[in-house]
């Protein structure tokens, strides 16, 4: 059994009685669901990330919050937070339309990566919200009271510059926002250049799909968030799988693809799913964070998981912040890569699988 890090030992601690049915939010490494069955309770998990499912103990029920999940039992949540204010917002609101009426939810976190804005996230969802005393440069913010539900995610938002419409839950990345990242990448992929006006026009024309064009080939949207480079993608005729490992992004990107009028084939997974091979084309902006810590080691995996998934010919299209080390991990898993598009934060490289 894993060993509860301080946040984890400190929501457990504060919980302190827990009844019968606990709910555990986004478990990073399966130590609360195993602390909460040790003391006889029965374990709903509820994670965000495919990995983190994985790890839950045997014995703990898997639900997914995107999916209108049955929490009528939970009277207790243990949740170590999210760092976006949004994915906190999100998840309160399915906790307090969902969960008993009496239902205690304790979200815990380092005292670095807590903001105001996360009390009243919780304040919009619960009446009652407290902040514990700090351990260990940690703390809990207890709610309880859910008040009536108003759901307010997913949202939904114009993105006027590439005419797409982007549908996002509040755990995903940029929500419903476009990225710098993503938007130099689609410039790139679609050829459009890279000056912000004379871009956006020559941009737009060139995401009307090919009159009853032949589709392009099989791409894949590695690490899909909210779903705008496979809708792009879609549109200009390829034939599109799209990926997230995270349950949020999944159910985003298929809401953003229905609201496009777009076929895309989404799948959760771990790096590029099992069966998805042959691929001419993979479009990538890698996550550079796990939970609450920075960590590349994702985007190394998908970077070397492309390359195994691509046919020789098949192109890797890969943005990223231009300080990571990542075209030489391209070039040594994909094959021969060159820089086609920068500015001053981000580097978008294509590699050819040999
Ligand atoms: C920087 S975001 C990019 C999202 C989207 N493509 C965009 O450009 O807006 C990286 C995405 O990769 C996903 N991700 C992280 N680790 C992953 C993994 N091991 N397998 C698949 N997806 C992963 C994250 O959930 C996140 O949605």
């Amino acid at each position: 059994m894993a060993e509860p890090d301080p946040v984890a030992r400190l929501i457990f601690d504060e919980a302190g009685d827990l009844g019968d049915v606990v709910l555990v939010v986004d478990d990073l490494d399966g130590a609360l669901a195993s602390a909460a069955a040790a003391r006889g309770a029965r374990v709903l998990g509820a994670c965000d990330d495919v990995r983190d499912e994985e790890r839950l103990p045997a014995g703990t029920t898997a639900v997914d919050l995107t999916n209108e999940p049955d929490l009528s039992e939970v009277r207790t949540v243990l949740w170590p937070l999210p760092k976006a204010v949004s994915a906190v917002a999100d998840v309160a609101e399915v906790l307090a339309a969902r969960c008993a009426p009496d239902v205690v939810v304790y979200g815990g976190g380092r005292d670095k990566h807590l903001v105001h804005a996360m009390n009243d996230a919780l304040g919009a969802s619960f009446a009652e919200v407290s902040a514990s005393r700090g351990r260990q440069k940690s703390r809990v913010l207890r709610a309880s009271a859910p008040t009536p539900p108003v759901r307010t995610w997913p949202r939904r938002a114009a993105l006027t510059e590439l005419d797409v419409e982007v549908v996002a839950y509040g755990g995903v990345f940029a929500t419903t926002t476009l990225d710098r990242g993503t938007r130099l990448l689609l410039r790139a992929l679609t050829g459009a250049g890279p000056s912000a006006d004379r871009g956006d026009e020559r941009q737009r024309a060139s995401h009307q799909p090919p009159p009853g064009g032949p589709v392009l080939g099989r791409a894949l949207d590695l690490g899909c968030g909210s779903g705008i480079v496979a809708t792009v993608l879609a549109r200009l005729g390829w034939d599109v799988v799209a990926c997230d490992s995270s349950a949020a992004a999944v159910a985003s990107t298929r809401l953003t693809a229905r609201a496009n009028d777009v076929a895309v084939t989404v799948q959760r997974a771990d790096g590029v799913p099992s069966g998805v091979r042959d691929l001419e084309l993979v479009a990538c902006n890698p996550p550079f964070h796990r939970g609450t810590a920075k960590d590349s080691s994702a985007a190394f995996a998908m970077i070397a998981d492309a390359g195994r998934a691509l046919r020789p010919g098949g192109q890797l299209w890969l943005v990223y912040n231009s300080h990571l080390p990542y075209l030489p991990v391209a070039r040594e898993h994909v094959g021969p890569t060159r820089i086609v598009q920068r500015d001053p934060s981000y580097l978008v490289i294509c590699s050819t699988k040999i």
